[in-house]
């Protein structure tokens, strides 16, 4: 039996259109439209690319969007005064601070100076605790993704057993809480889990998110489970999951490509967050 292929990218593609209607309408109401800063610090090939494809997906749904790129050696005390006046800018209301950033600047420094109105990826200590009380207002992107992703398919969330590989802050932990609140029974496995097999292969729900190139197989994974694979790795010039597709498609019921799964979803969920921090100002002001 082979899974059936979620294809993120036409889901992504579906809500990228709702949120360009919604943008029109709220624009024809109230003569205005989101704002979103990028901040790419330094020349990271891979994060320019990612930053690139988010200001390309703004213009295509009516979000102004403003790329700021700082030199990699900036002093941390210039850039938090950039956040400081996108804090205050009436024109901004998502800011973006592209990870990694250069070594010489402390991430979470930098992350909390950015407005909790304006944390259009949840990544300040205000959002996180949010998140995590489950009472969200923005929502990490890409762990909102799965979750839009899972209901976009069908997949029902509570009373399954979900396990997450990966516990990293941007999207181990926080998809983690959003499958408890939906009530999954949540496992989070990471490099010391000392048996993974053991763990992955009792998911109703996989999400992998390591960072480790096809490090599930098919042997891993229980029969009928829904696998989403949120790894982004090079392997010779190609981007390959942290699930071995080729084995899991045999096994699962549902699975997510790499590309074409997660990653799209992840772009349409910070312009809807995008958006909403716009209606949130409107409705504060
Ligand atoms: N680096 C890797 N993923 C992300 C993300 O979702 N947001 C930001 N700002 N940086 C990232």
């Amino acid at each position: 039996m082979s899974a059936r292929i979620i294809d993120g990218k036409k889901i992504a593609a579906g809500i990228r259109e709702e949120v360009r209607e919604q943008i029109l309408r709220l624009h024809e109401e109230t003569g205005r439209v989101p704002g979103l800063a990028a901040v790419l610090v330094g020349e990271d090939p891979a994060s320019a690319t990612y930053v690139r494809t988010k200001t390309r997906a703004c213009q295509e749904v009516g979000i102004a969007s403003r790329g700021i790129t700082p030199p990699g050696d900036i002093a941390q005390s210039e850039l938090l005064q950039i956040i400081h006046e996108l804090n205050l800018d009436p024109a901004i209301h998502g800011i973006l601070v592209q990870l990694p950033l250069p070594k010489h600047l402390h991430e979470r420094v930098v992350l909390e100076a950015v407005d909790t109105r304006k944390d259009v990826d949840g990544f300040t200590f205000a959002n996180v605790g949010r998140l995590v009380e489950g009472q969200p207002l923005f929502v990490p992107c890409t762990p909102a993704g799965i979750l839009e992703l899972l209901d976009r398919e069908g997949v029902a969330i509570k009373g399954k057993h979900a396990v997450v590989v990966g516990r990293s802050e941007i999207v181990g932990k926080p998809v983690a809480f959003l499958l408890l609140h939906r009530h999954a029974t949540v496992t989070i496995c990471h490099s010391r889990t000392s048996d993974l097999t053991a763990e992955t292969r009792r998911a109703d729900i996989l999400v992998a998110a390591v960072g480790r190139p096809r490090l599930i197989t098919g042997d891993m994974i229980k029969p009928g489970a829904v696998v989403v694979d949120v790894g982004i790795n090079r392997v010779d010039g190609k981007l390959v999951g942290d699930v071995d597709f080729e084995s899991a498609v045999q096994v699962a019921s549902a699975i997510t490509p790499v590309p074409g799964g997660v990653g799209p979803m992840t772009v349409a969920m910070l312009l809807r967050n995008t958006l909403r921090a716009l209606e949130q100002s409107i409705r504060d002001s």
